[in-house]
């Protein structure tokens, strides 16, 4: 038994703010931003918040698969920037979609954690516990974004992602993920209480290491990569489409050059939305989802890093 996407959605602000405008308030320019990052602009919340971002991603989602809410058996929602502390940001999906049978729960794993979220559901699909997962990463990274500090707002939007994943008979690609807690300081938010009367009420902000996470994003990336074809058997001539987080250009493209893979293989977005955390990987598959690049039976790999450290790697056969 294994799971397979049968429905994508993605959900991001209205508001664009563009690398121009970030010059207004901090000392950079949109040719210092796209040559180091790739990012020209992103989409920032004013009205909508994880949960309704999420919810709507989400609801794409369904409505693609041809399923009623009520076949959801699982929702896990991937996000570090929830509303509120509890109820989590799942619960607030299942209600706003009337998934009354689903069980919820988040997941923080900052930018890896639609990949943890993507890995675990396929685990309750292979052992039988569920048949139909909604999973959602959702951010809004604005509101822990330290605006003074050059070296990171400029990076940094908000939206979110879904995938539902149901069970077929099929292939169970084996999973690779990695964590290392001692790498943690390189990049941190000691703390956040979310969205209060319709307010960000921010206690910190993002704090980064800039360069170390760049060169472990470089290493890493394209080791995980490695580690999950060699645990299934394939080489990277069997990829049709590798979907990284999508956090700098930069990283990307070293991870093809690593990879000795050309770089087409390596689709990119992060030029409208920046990185938008553990939404980037569901926006960018939903975008090739609904353009009509991904045919039916490619294969893709997912591979996402981020705070924690954190960093992994999946296989997937594209369903639909
Ligand atoms: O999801 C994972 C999250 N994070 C990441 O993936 C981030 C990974 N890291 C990066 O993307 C890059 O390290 C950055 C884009 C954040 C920075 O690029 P860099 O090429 O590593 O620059 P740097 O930090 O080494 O700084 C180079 C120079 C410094 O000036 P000096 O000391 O050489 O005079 C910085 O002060 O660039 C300066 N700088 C800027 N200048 C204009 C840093 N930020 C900016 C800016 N505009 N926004």
């Amino acid at each position: 038994m294994t799971g397979v996407i049968c429905g994508t959605g993605a959900c991001v602000p209205e508001r664009i703010l563009d690398n121009n405008e970030v010059a207004e308030f901090v000392d950079t320019s949109d040719q210092w931003i796209r040559e180091r990052t790739g990012v020209e602009q992103r989409r920032i919340a004013r009205e909508e918040t994880t949960v309704s971002m999420a919810a709507e991603a989400g609801r794409q989602a369904v409505e693609e698969a041809g399923i009623s809410p009520e076949d959801i058996d699982m929702i896990i929602t991937a996000t570090a920037t929830p509303d509120q502390i509890f109820p989590c940001t799942a619960c607030e999906v299942q209600k706003e979609l009337g998934a009354v049978r689903a069980v919820c729960f988040d997941m923080n794993a900052a930018c890896s954690g639609f990949l943890f979220a993507y890995q675990t559901a396929q685990a309750y699909i292979a052992s039988g516990i569920c048949r139909n997962i909604l999973i959602t990463g959702s951010e809004r990274l604005s509101g822990i974004v330290d605006w003074k500090d050059r070296g990171t707002c400029i990076l940094f939007g908000d939206g979110a992602g879904a995938a539902l994943i149901r069970a077929k008979e099929g292939k169970q690609y084996l999973p690779f993920a990695c964590s290392d807690g001692t790498g943690g300081p390189a990049l941190t938010c000691p703390g956040y209480a979310g969205k209060q009367d319709g307010d960000q009420k921010v206690i910190s902000h993002i704090s980064m290491d800039g360069r170390e996470v760049f060169q472990f994003a470089v290493r890493r990336v394209p080791e995980a990569v490695r580690e999950v074809l060699k645990k299934n058997d394939l080489k990277t001539e069997d990829i049709d489409w590798f979907v990284l987080h999508q956090a700098n250009q930069r990283i990307v493209e070293a991870a093809a050059k690593r990879l000795k893979t050309e770089i087409e293989k390596f689709p990119m977005n992060l030029q409208k939305y920046g990185n938008t955390s553990s939404a980037s990987i569901p926006i960018l598959l939903n975008e090739l989802n609904r353009s009509g690049k991904l045919k039916k039976g490619q294969k893709l790999i997912l591979a996402g890093f981020g705070a924690g450290l954190s960093w992994g790697a999946s296989v997937l056969e594209w369903g639909i």
